[in-house]
């Protein structure tokens, strides 16, 4: 019996406060803008993964998402395996008692332990995991911007998963992709009192997978060129200057401002693409009462591309924000609730 080689690890959920949609080049997961997400904590939405390889195994690479086997053949998939064995190829390489492992099949199995996707970015965390748990068993150097651009082949968002608290992602402009990869805008130590309640309208799979619809957004909509080119760029910077003071009214107002962008596009794409409902837009009319009864921002929505909300907000203010949409939810029944369900985020260092 040939020898199991085998490593864990676990990559929670990003959000995105600056989304990223619309692609320079599908192949390579290039975006036509920069954003910037939050981390979530490993305590709440996250993929935990093993990878392992062994000559003992069949042939094929194979991966097993929460129980189920998935298509490896994919092009996204195959480019993290072919990046993650010419590295560990190196490996073998310069030290010839190295293991020989990058020939050998590969067997992953994944959990997630939230709704996979549901426009809850399940497929950043899903990449960054299989990411970090096979350059873990390959013994590579874990340095996150590294296996950033490789995690961003596979999913593009996945790049920001592979590092914790407030993360950026640079669009970079090499056609190779070299320079496109995440970097840390602070740690989650930095302003560890962001929280984020999750209300899961729908835990149902999204009808438009966020590559599709980005490739006809870019094709049709009107509104997006100016997002990508003046939009975007000016918001990375006021976002990042309002994390680095923790001014939350700034992040706060911005955040929900690139999240009604981020869906004008969507809906000005032809044909259009819907992905709040009623329960999303009564969650908008909620965080706006809860602002208005306070005087000033102290909640903020965003959604992906799904009816999901999340809404941000600092742990003082958890009664006014969180508790408001859990009285709402008090019936709540579990991700799959039809009426919705709501947990609690914590931000902390992946
Ligand atoms: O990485 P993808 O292909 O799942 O696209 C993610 C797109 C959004 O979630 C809508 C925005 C973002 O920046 O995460």
């Amino acid at each position: 019996m040939s020898e199991i080689y085998r490593a864990s690890t676990t990559a929670p959920v990003n959000i995105a406060v600056i989304k990223y949609w619309g692609k320079r080049d599908a192949k390579l997961n290039l975006p036509t803008n920069s954003s910037l997400s939050v981390t979530l904590s490993q305590n709440d939405l996250r993929t935990h993964t093993t990878a392992s390889c062994s000559a003992s195994y069949p042939a094929e690479d194979s991966l097993l998402l929460n129980g189920k086997p998935q298509d490896v053949s994919g092009a996204r998939t195959q480019a993290c395996f072919r990046e993650l064995r010419a590295l560990r190829k190196e490996v073998e390489a310069k030290d010839s008692n190295a293991p020989k492992l990058a020939d050998l099949p590969l067997k992953i199995v994944s959990e997630n332990n939230f709704p996979t996707a549901a426009g809850l970015a399940s497929s950043a965390a899903g990449f960054a995991a299989l990411v970090r748990a096979i350059a873990n068993l390959y013994e590579l150097p874990a340095d996150p911007t590294e296996l950033s651009r490789i995690a961003r082949q596979g999913s593009g968002s996945a790049c920001r998963s592979l590092f914790g608290g407030y993360v950026g992602w640079e669009q970079g402009s090499a056609t190779d992709g070299s320079d496109s990869k995440a970097f840390e805008v602070a740690p989650a130590s930095h302003w560890p009192n962001m929280r984020a309640v999750i209300l899961v309208v729908s835990a149902a799979k999204k009808d438009v997978s966020s590559t599709s619809g980005m490739q006809t957004t870019v094709a049709t909509s009107s509104l997006f060129a100016s997002r990508a080119s003046e939009t975007v760029p000016r918001r990375m910077k006021e976002m990042q200057d309002a994390i680095k003071n923790k001014d939350f009214e700034t992040f706060g107002k911005v955040t929900m401002m690139d999240s009604n962008s981020f869906h004008a596009t969507c809906l000005d794409t032809y044909p259009p693409i819907f992905y709040l409902n009623d329960v999303s837009r009564a969650a908008i009319k909620m965080v706006e009462q809860i602002n208005t009864a306070a005087g000033k921002i102290i909640a903020a929505y965003t959604f992906d591309a799904g009816p999901n909300a999340v809404i941000y907000y600092l742990e003082e203010n958890e009664k006014q924000v969180a508790g408001v949409f859990k009285t709402l939810l008090a019936d709540k029944d579990g991700w799959s609730g039809e009426r919705g369900a709501a947990i609690e985020g914590n931000y902390e260092a992946a």
